[in-house]
């Protein structure tokens, strides 16, 4: 046996689509599979220790919950995600340990037995949906049933992912958030999300930059992130559509037809000045979710 699993990092909320619209991109962790005389997890590049790997915790989980024994299997795991930068890591590693779990168990789990497992882990369907099935989602939970629906996202948009060298955990990002908000502020929201669907359908790009506007998390979690207001003013000065925090963050995501190098330049020359390390991306959208690929 030796095959490899690859499975995308996500980009969720897109500004006011908060915990419902989940993007896939082309950056992944990829598990490498091999038969082996014993059982044995290891990071390509990473000294994780074994309670905080996250990918161990959910295959074991999977184990115990199907009474099965360990098969003597070496997986490494190359991730090229960063973890805490809200671009969905844990999701990436929940769903990759499961559809292992999966291929060399031979379950056959359905999307709903994928979910039902990861949300003991994970309780975000904006970015498991995404890393499961790729592509544009938009992805809801209602008690333990997950509905999704997958859409075209328009194959001429950039996405960057600007990644300030700053950890955000999920949990402290939730934390800050109001527990009610304004009915004003729900309306503001319903509206641009709305928005933001329908001009990615018909491509009226003109429409993003409102339609990313948010009135429930990003007034909130830009704080934790460094000079948030102005990557997203260089951004729109140097042409982009849209701009908006990547998840809870730190990463800022961009959306843009033109211009993607020099955004990311001088992003990365103004934090740099700042003395806050940073790395972009330019990516495009992962259209197949949690895929085996060539050896
Ligand atoms: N929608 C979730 C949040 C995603 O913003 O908290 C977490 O990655």
């Amino acid at each position: 046996m030796d095959f490899k699993l690859k499975v995308p990092a996500s980009m969720s909320n897109l500004g006011a689509g908060f915990d419902t619209f989940g993007l896939a991109v082309n950056l992944y962790n990829i598990f490498h599979v091999k038969s082996s005389n014993t059982f044995f997890i290891s990071f390509e590049d990473l000294d994780i220790k074994p309670e905080e790997n996250l990918f161990l915790k959910v295959y074991k989980r999977c184990l115990e919950a199907f009474k099965e024994k360990e098969i003597p299997v070496d997986i490494t795991i190359k991730t090229e995600i960063p973890f805490s930068r809200g671009l969905g890591s844990s999701s990436s590693a929940i769903i990759g340990a499961i559809k292992i779990f999966d291929i060399l168990y031979k379950k056959g789990l359905s999307y709903d037995d994928i979910f039902k497992i990861a949300y003991e882990f994970e309780p975000h369907p904006d970015n498991l949906v995404p890393a499961l099935v790729g592509g544009f989602n938009v992805c809801l939970k209602d008690d333990n049933q997950t509905f999704f629906n997958k859409l075209d996202f328009p194959k001429e948009l950039k996405i960057l992912a600007i990644i300030p060298d700053v950890k955000i955990s999920t949990e402290e990002a939730r934390k800050i958030l109001p527990q009610k908000i304004d009915i004003k502020d729900a309306v503001y929201n319903i509206q641009r999300s709305n928005l933001l669907l329908s001009s990615l359908i018909s491509k009226r790009f003109e429409l993003l930059k409102e339609a990313v506007k948010d009135k429930i998390h990003q007034p909130y979690r830009k704080s934790l992130i460094p000079y948030y207001d102005d990557i997203e003013n260089i951004a729109y000065d140097n042409g982009a559509l849209a701009v908006f925090i990547s998840g809870s963050g730190s990463t800022i995501g961009v959306f843009t037809l033109r211009n993607e190098c020099l955004i990311c330049k001088r992003a990365s020359l103004f934090l740099s000045a700042k003395n806050i390390k940073s790395s972009c991306k330019i990516l495009s959208v992962d259209r197949e979710g949690a895929k085996i690929c060539q050896s």
